[in-house]
Order: structure tokens, then sequence, then C-alpha cells
């Protein structure tokens, strides 16, 4: 294959934009950074492409190890596409680190701010009606210049970013093994096991019927937005002890961490349930094409 985007996702944003560039190159193969790193290598790819969300101002975790792991061939043009809400951080400057350590250049790295997808805590921001046009205009700009093979300097954090996150996110990182502890699933549920199937992390097992949560959660929002029945819930309780004492500590929004019943949820409207489900697939000969 002479294309191969991996993308990361959650809620779809990431997987959205990996179609749009695929779309504009004409053909590439979409791989979930959910699979084998080995099973998808780019070591023999003339085009190599890296979309993920933003979590706590940087590249989120398991999007880290599965790069860590992955062979590319080092003369490929390759490029980055973050997609945060408001605040970047150093997630392509975490990307570019990686990657150098393989002797890779970052040709080309851009950011496309889209709807805010965190609704354990907020929820969805900015409006999606509002939102969605705007991304899907960048986007579109981004396809066209990774098209061209533009070279772009990636965006990197301000200084005070910098010195900020060091206090305000390393904590919520510290935390993100309890992160899966407070889900709850009630009896509304079906046993459809669609909320393990879209788990980019492998973190969801039916047991018994049952999903059970495994700790080795990214708090990426799929599980929560994918679930027929809206049958999973968040709620940190007294047996969450290192949660709670968190929210007394240097990380405020564990506080207002829960999911309300009524809020709204958030998937990006071109990903479908089932498509968040994929491993990988063709672009666009496999999907059919949107107008
Ligand atoms: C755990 C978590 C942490 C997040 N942290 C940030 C952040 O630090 N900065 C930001 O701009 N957006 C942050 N977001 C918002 C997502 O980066 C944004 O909604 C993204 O587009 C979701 O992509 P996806 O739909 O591909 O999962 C966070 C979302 C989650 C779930
Ligand atoms: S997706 Fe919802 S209904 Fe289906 S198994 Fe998971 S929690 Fe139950
Ligand atoms: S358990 Fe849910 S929130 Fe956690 S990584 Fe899996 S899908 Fe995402």
């Amino acid at each position: 294959m002479k294309a191969r985007i991996y993308y990361f996702t959650g809620t779809g944003n990431s997987m959205r934009a990996a179609r749009v560039i695929a779309q504009s190159l004409g053909e590439a193969q979409l791989v979930s950074m959910r699979s084998d790193p080995n099973k998808y290598s780019a070591k023999d790819c003339e085009i190599v492409g890296f979309v993920f969300p933003v979590y706590h101002w940087t590249m989120p975790a398991p999007a880290v190890s599965f790069v860590e792991k992955l062979d590319i061939n080092p003369s490929a043009y390759v490029f980055a596409v973050a997609m945060p809400s408001f605040i970047c951080g150093i997630a392509c400057e975490r990307l570019a680190e990686i990657l150098a350590s393989k002797g890779i250049r970052l040709n080309y790295g851009n950011i496309v701010n889209s709807v805010a997808n965190y609704v354990i805590v907020y929820p969805p921001m900015p409006s999606p009606k509002l939102r969605v046009p705007k991304t899907e205009k960048k986007l579109k700009i981004i396809a066209e210049d990774i098209s061209k093979k533009t070279e772009r300097d990636y965006p990197r954090a301000s200084r005070f970013i910098k010195r900020r996150r060091e206090r305000v996110m390393t904590p919520y990182l510290e935390l993100q093994k309890y992160a899966d502890n407070p889900f709850t699933v009630n009896e509304d549920c079906i046993s459809c096991g669609l909320c393990s199937k879209v788990c980019p992390c492998n973190n969801i097992v039916l047991e018994e019927g049952e999903p059970t949560f495994k700790h080795h959660c990214a708090n990426c929002m799929a599980c929560v937005v994918s679930c027929p029945k809206r049958a999973i819930g968040y709620e940190i309780t007294q047996g969450d002890r290192k949660l709670l004492d968190a929210s007394d500590s240097r990380t405020p929004l564990v506080k207002i961490m829960g999911l309300p019943k009524k809020r709204k949820l958030y998937k990006n409207p071109y990903i479908t349930v089932n498509d968040l489900t994929k491993e990988s697939e063709i672009w666009p000969k496999e999907v059919k094409q949107e107008k």
C-alpha cells in the first residue's frame, strides 16, 4: 500500500479526518491504532500519516505506544494531524520526538480544532452544529496540502502551556490507571457487546454478559457514546479513593467528573458506531463516497 494513515479515535473526529485526507490522496489504507503495529507496518509506504485526538495537552498514551512499535519507511512523506478541541499542548512535539528517535522526520504537522468530547467532564462544546462545519472546512485545506506533499513545521506548545502542563496535567496522567473505576453499567444493558467492540484499548470484556472494565482505559468516550441503551454511566464513589483524594488536590477537574443522565453525548456525525469497530479500511474503494 502506497499510503497508510494511522488514526486513534474515541468519538470519530480523528477517523473522519483520516477519511477526508485519504479521499484527497486518491487511495489510502486507514488503520486504527487499536490494531497490531506489526500487522500494518509502514515499512513500504510512501506516505504515512498519524491522526489523533489530544488528551491532557499531549498525545493519547495508546497512540504513543502504537507509534513507538511501528516500523516506518525512512524516506516516506510523513504527516500528523492533531484534533484537539482547544489546547493541543505538546501533542505534535511528542509525536515528532518518537519519530525522530527512529530517524524519521515529520514533514507536515497541523491542528484541527474539533468538538470537545469528554462528556464525563463537560457537555460537548462548542456546539457541534457550529464547530463541525468549521472542522470540515479546515480538514479540506489540510487534505489538499497533504495531497501536494506540502512541507509544514508542526505546531508547538507555548512556554506558558509547557510550564502549566507539568502542574495541571501531569496529575491527571498519573490518575489514568484509575480512570475506568467509576464506570457503571445499569440494568438497561442488553449485553450486545458494542461497547467492547468500539473500545480502541480492548479494555471491555463481557463476563457472563456484563461489560467489565479492565483498567487500561484511555477515557476516550467511545463506549459511552456507542451504547444503544445509554446504559454506561460514570460515578465517582467512596471506593474510588485515589480519584476522590485527587479532587481535593491539584486536579480540580476530577471534582466535576460524572455523567448526568440528561447530558448530551457527542459522536462525529460522519462516523457510525459500526465505523468505530473497524480495524482497517481501504478508502475510498470499500467505502461509499460522500458528496
Ligand atoms: C480524556 C480526554 C482528554 C482530553 N484532553 C484535551 C486536551 O487536553 N486539549 C483539548 O483541546 N482537547 C482535549 N480533549 C478533547 C478531544 O481531544 C477532542 O474532542 C477530539 O477531537 C476527540 O477526537 P476523537 O473524536 O477522534 O476521539 C480531551 C478529550 C478526552 C476524552
Ligand atoms: S453497549 Fe451498552 S447495552 Fe451493549 S453491552 Fe455495552 S453497556 Fe450493554
Ligand atoms: S473503556 Fe470506554 S472510555 Fe475506556 S478506552 Fe474503552 S471505550 Fe474508551
